[in-house]
C-alpha cells in the first residue's frame, strides 16, 4: 500500500489532460497535488510527554492485536450520552473513553452551563478570561466524565468565508489572535485533566460540499477540496495549530474537506509530515464524525482514531489489514499509544477522574441519576465572559448608558427568551425550539443528499433570542436570561415603563416619541451543516428602519453568529447605538443590561472586519454554489485558495477597502490614549532560520522571544475601563500583509491612570514561511515596523526594529 500511494502519485502525472467530455471517476486523478509522506512517524517526547508516552508504551505492550484494534474505533454505548466512546480494557484498568462537544460547554446533556460561544470569547481579547473560561468549563467536562472536549479550541474555520457556517465557533479572523487563544484555551481544559481536541484540521473553511453528496444525474460528489499553497497553509490556517500544540493538546481532529484533493483523514502530508513531523505533535488524530473515507490509507496517512464508528474502515478490518501486511503493527501500536499518552498526560489514569460519561445520560428525558457539574467558581467567569464579548460600534449623543429612563420601548424577536427550551435526545441541540428551523438544513450537510433539494437556510432565528449557534458547537443551557428578562427586571427596580413589541416589522404603536430611547434586538443565525445565505436579512433591516423612523434615540443589539452587515440603516442619525452582542451563552440579557445601564463599560473588539458591502468580502465568498448543476464535471468540488493570506483585515488593507467596522474596533464609555512605543530586540542578532530540536509545536526556538514592544496606555475619560492595545506588524519581505496582527494586551485602568503594556515577539511572529527551506525564517539586516494602537486602523504610534545579521 505504501509503495502504490507513492506510484499513484507518480503515475498521475502520466494521464492525458481531460476534455470537456471526459468523465473523472476518481480521486487519484488528482493525487499529485498533495505530496505522499510515509511512515508516520512514531510519538516522541519529553517532560510530560515523554513521560505519558512511557506510561503508555508500557501499558500497550500488554495488549493483544484486537485490543489495540479496539481502542482505535468508535462503539455505540446505549447507556451514555456521549458523542464518542472508546471501549475500555477491564483487565489492565483501562475504562475506555467519552468524547463530547464542544466549544461553548459540554453538550447536550443536564445540569451545565451554556458559556459564550467561541467568537464571543475572541471578541472579549481578554487572555486570562479564555483561560478561565476553558478552565471552568474543563471541570464540567471533568464531571460529566468526559475523556476528551471536543473543544474549545476552534481553530478551522479561521473565517475565510464571510458566510461560514461555522465561523461563530472560532475565535474570530486572524491566525495570530486564534492561535494565543487555542494555546490558552488548551491549557484551562486539560489544567482540569480532560483532553482538549483541537479542531478541525485543516483548510475546513466551509459547510457548503463538506461531505459526500450526490448531485442531480444521481452522481457522487466528494467534499469538497481546500487547494492551499504551503506558504498559505503555513501563515493562516496551520498557524493557531502551531500555538495549541505549544501549548500540549493532546488530540487533534482531521476534517471533513478534502486537502489539495487528498481527504483531510487520509492525507499524508498534512497528517504524517506537517503534523507529527514539522509541529513534533505527539497525541492522537481523531477523525471528524464521519470524516474517515479509506481504512489502510487512513491508518497510512497517520489517523489513529476513527469516530463515532469503526465498522465502516477499521474494527475487524484493520486488525485484517495488520494480519496481511497492509497496515504494520508498529503503526498500529502507535495509534494505541498515542491514546493511551494523552490519557496519561491529563492524568485520567488516577482514581479520582469520574467514570467514562457518569453525568452523561443517554436520554435525559427518561429517569437517571443526576450528576451536577456547575460550580459557583463558574458563575463570575461566565458572567465576565458574556458581558466582555459584546462591542459597542456606534454611540452618538451619548445614546448610552441609560440613565434611569423613564420609558423604555423594546422591539424584535430577540429580545425574548426562545419559545422553547428543550432537550432534544436525537439531535442534542437542547434550544431545538430556536434552532429546529436550522436543523432542517443542518441534514443537508450530509452525506447522500442532493444538493439542490436543500431549501435556503434562515437568515435569523425568529423565534427568541440567539444566545449560540448551532450543530454540535450548541451550547446547553439550564436557563437563559432574555434582554428582555433582564431589562424588566430593571426596569421594576427603576420605576421604568416599558412598551414592547416582538412581531410587528413597523411597531407604530408602540414608539411613543416620550420613550428615553428604542431598542431593537435582531439576529444572524449561522449553523453547522450549511452556509449562511447572507450577512443581512430583509425583514430584520426594516425593522431596525421603521423603528428608526419614529424615534430618534433607537438603539440596536444584535446577537450574531458571525459577521453581521449594518449598512442598510447604520447612517441613520435616528440609530444613535449599535451593539453587536455576540453569542453570550446563558446570562446573554443580564450582561447586557449591566452594559447598557452602564454598570460594566463595554470592552469587546471586532476579531473581523465588519464590511459595508457584501462584495467587499471580493472573491473568499464561498465559491461553489452550484454543485451538482453539470453532473460530472462538479464531481471533485475545487476550492482555489488563491487569495492566500489575504483574508479578513489583510485583505481590506491590500485592496485599500474602506470597512464599516474594522477588526480590532470597538467603543467603551471612557477614552483612552497610547504613547511612548518602545521596541527592543532582546539579544544579540539571531540566526535566520531556527535551530531547535523539534518539540510539541516545532522548533524549540521558535518560542524563543526576540523582540519586545512596551507603550504607556492611559485612561483619559471619565470611567473605568479596559482597553486592548494592539500590535501589528509590517514584516519587510515582499508578498506579506500590509500589516498583521502580532500582540495583544487588555488592562483595566481608572479615570487618569496609566500602566505600560508590554508585548513579547517569538521568532515565529517575526518570521515567514520559506517554501524552499520548508521552515520559518527571520528577516536579518531590514527594517520591521512596529505599529501599536486600538484596532487594525487606528495605529497612532509606529516604530522600526532591525534584527543585525
Ligand atoms: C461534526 C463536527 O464537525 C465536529 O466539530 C464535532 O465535534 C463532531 N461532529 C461530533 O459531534
Amino acid at each position: 500500500m505504501y509503495a502504490l500511494s507513492l506510484l499513484a502519485a507518480t503515475a498521475c502525472l502520466l494521464l492525458p489532460a481531460t476534455t470537456a467530455q471526459e468523465l473523472i471517476t476518481e480521486d487519484s486523478y488528482f493525487y499529485g497535488q498533495s505530496e505522499p509522506v510515509y511512515p508516520t512517524p512514531q510519538t516522541s517526547g519529553s517532560g510530560a510527554w515523554g513521560e505519558a508516552i512511557a506510561k503508555a508504551q508500557a501499558f500497550v505492550a500488554q495488549l493483544s492485536l484486537e485490543e489495540k484494534t479496539s481502542i482505535t474505533g468508535g462503539v455505540s454505548n446505549s447507556s451514555r450520552g456521549c458523542g464518542g466512546n472508546i471501549p475500555g480494557i477491564p483487565r489492565l484498568g483501562f475504562p475506555g473513553l467519552c468524547l463530547s462537544d464542544a466549544g461553548a460547554g459540554v453538550r447536550g446533556t443536564d445540569l451545565v452551563n451554556a458559556y459564550t460561544s467561541g467568537i464571543s470569547d475572541g471578541a472579549s481579547w481578554n487572555k486570562n478570561l479564555t483561560y478561565q473560561r476553558a478552565y471552568q468549563m474543563g471541570g464540567e467536562f471533568r464531571r460529566k466524565g468526559v475523556n476528551i472536549a471536543l473543544g474549545p479550541p476552534m481553530v478551522g474555520p479561521l473565517g475565510r468565508i464571510a458566510l461560514g457556517g461555522r465561523n461563530w465557533e472560532g475565535f474570530g479572523n486572524d491566525p495570530y489572535h486564534a492561535g494565543v487563544l487555542a494555546g490558552l484555551a488548551v491549557h484551562g481544559i486539560q489544567d482540569q485533566g480532560v483532553v482538549a481536541c483541537t479542531k478541525h484540521f485543516i483548510g475546513n473553511e466551509q459547510e457548503t460540499a463538506r461531505s459526500i453528496l450526490l448531485d442531480s444525474n444521481n452522481v457522487t460528489i466528494l467534499s469538497s477540496s481546500s487547494n492551499i499553497d504551503d506558504a498559505t497553509l503555513h501563515e493562516a490556517y496551520l498557524w493557531p495549530f502551531y500555538d495549541a500544540i505549544h501549548a500540549g493538546s493532546a488530540a487533534v481532529m482531521c476534517s471533513y474537506n478534502r486537502l489539495n484533493n487528498s481527504y483531510a483523514c487520509e492525507n499524508s502530508k498534512s497528517l504524517n509530515g506537517i503534523l507529527k513531523t514539522e509541529l513534533g505533535f505527539p497525541g492522537l488524530v481523531m477523525s471528524d464524525w464521519g470524516a474517515q473515507h479509506s481504512g489502510v490509507a487512513s491508518a497510512l496517512s497517520g489517523m489513529d482514531m476513527v469516530m463515532p464508528s469503526a465498522l465502516a474502515f477499521w474494527g475487524g478490518n484493520l486488525t485484517l489489514s495488520v494480519n496481511n501486511g497492509s497496515v504494520p503493527e508498529s503503526r498500529l501500536t502507535d495509534m494505541a499509544t498515542r491514546i493511551m499518552a494523552a490519557w496519561y498526560l491529563v492524568g485520567q489514569d488516577s482514581s479520582e477522574y469520574p467514570a467514562p460519561g457518569i453525568g452523561m445520560p443517554a436520554n435525559v428525558l427518561v429517569p437517571h441519576t443526576l450528576v451536577e457539574a456547575r460550580v459557583p467558581e463558574a458563575r463570575p467567569v461566565l458572567f465576565q465572559s458574556s458581558l466582555e464579548g459584546h462591542v459597542l460600534v456606534k454611540n452618538t449623543n451619548n445614546a448610552l448608558p441609560l440613565s434611569k429612563p423613564k420609558i423604555l420601548s423594546i422591539f424584535g424577536y430577540d429580545a425574548k427568551a426562545p419559545d422553547s427550551i428543550t432537550p432534544n435526545p436525537t439531535n442534542r441541540d437542547w434550544a431545538f425550539g430556536l434552532l429546529s428551523s436550522s436543523a432542517r438544513y443542518f441534514i443537508c450537510g450530509f452525506g447522500n443528499r442532493i444538493a439542490q433539494t436543500c431549501p435556503a437556510p434562515p437568515p435569523i432565528a425568529a423565534n427568541g433570542t440567539l444566545y449560540t449557534g448551532g450543530g454540535s458547537g450548541a451550547s446547553t443551557p439550564p436557563y437563559i436570561s432574555a434582554p428582555f428578562n433582564a431589562i424588566q427586571e430593571r426596569a421594576a427596580k427603576e420605576d421604568t415603563a416599558l412598551y414592547w413589541d416582538f412581531v410587528n416589522i413597523n411597531a407604530t404603536a408602540y414608539v411613543p416619541t416620550e420613550s428615553d430611547a428604542a431598542i431593537v434586538f435582531i439576529n444572524a443565525l449561522a449553523s453547522e451543516g450549511y452556509d449562511r445565505p447572507s450577512l443581512r436579512d430583509d425583514f430584520s433591516d426594516a425593522l431596525v428602519t421603521n423603528i428608526a423612523a419614529q424615534h430618534n434615540n433607537t438603539i440596536v443589539v444584535i446577537h450574531n453568529a458571525g459577521i453581521r452587515l449594518v449598512d442598510q440603516w447604520i447612517e441613520n442619525p435616528n440609530v444613535t447605538a449599535v451593539i453587536f452582542a455576540h453569542l453570550p451563552g446563558q446570562d446573554s440579557g443580564a450582561a447586557l443590561t449591566q452594559l447598557l445601564y452602564g454598570d460594566v463599560n463595554p470592552s469587546g473588539k471586532l476579531p473581523y472586519t465588519v464590511a459595508k458591502n457584501e462584495s467587499d468580502y471580493g472573491r473568499i465568498l464561498n465559491p461553489i454554489t452550484d454543485i451538482g448543476a453539470n453532473g460530472e464535471f462538479y464531481r471533485f468540488p475545487q476550492d482555489d485558495f488563491t487569495e492566500g493570506v489575504y483574508i479578513d483585515y489583510r485583505a481590506f488593507d491590500a485592496s485599500n477597502i474602506e470597512p464599516r467596522y474594522e477588526f480590532g474596533f470597538g467603543l467603551s464609555y471612557t477614552t483612552f490614549s497610547l504613547s511612548n512605543l518602545k521596541v527592543a530586540c532582546v539579544s544579540g542578532s539571531p540566526s535566520e532560520y531556527p535551530t531547535g530540536q523539534v518539540v510539541a509545536g516545532g522548533q524549540a526556538d521558535l518560542w524563543d522571544i526576540v523582540a519586545t514592544a512596551t507603550v504607556s496606555v492611559t485612561n483619559t475619560g471619565s470611567v473605568a475601563g479596559q482597553e486592548v492595545a494592539q500590535l501589528y506588524l509590517s514584516i519587510p519581505v515582499e508578498g506579506q500583509p500590509i500589516r498583521q496582527l502580532r500582540g495583544f494586551e487588555k488592562v483595566m485602568l481608572q479615570p487618569n491612570e496609566s500602566t505600560t503594556v508590554e508585548f513579547e515577539l517569538n521568532r515565529k511572529d517575526m518570521s515567514v514561511w520559506d517554501v524552499a527551506a520548508q521552515k520559518w525564517k527571520l528577516t536579518l539586516g531590514t527594517e520591521y515596523t512596529f505599529f501599536v494602537g486600538n484596532s487594525s486602523r487606528a495605529l497612532a504610534l509606529n516604530e522600526t526594529l532591525t534584527l543585525l545579521k
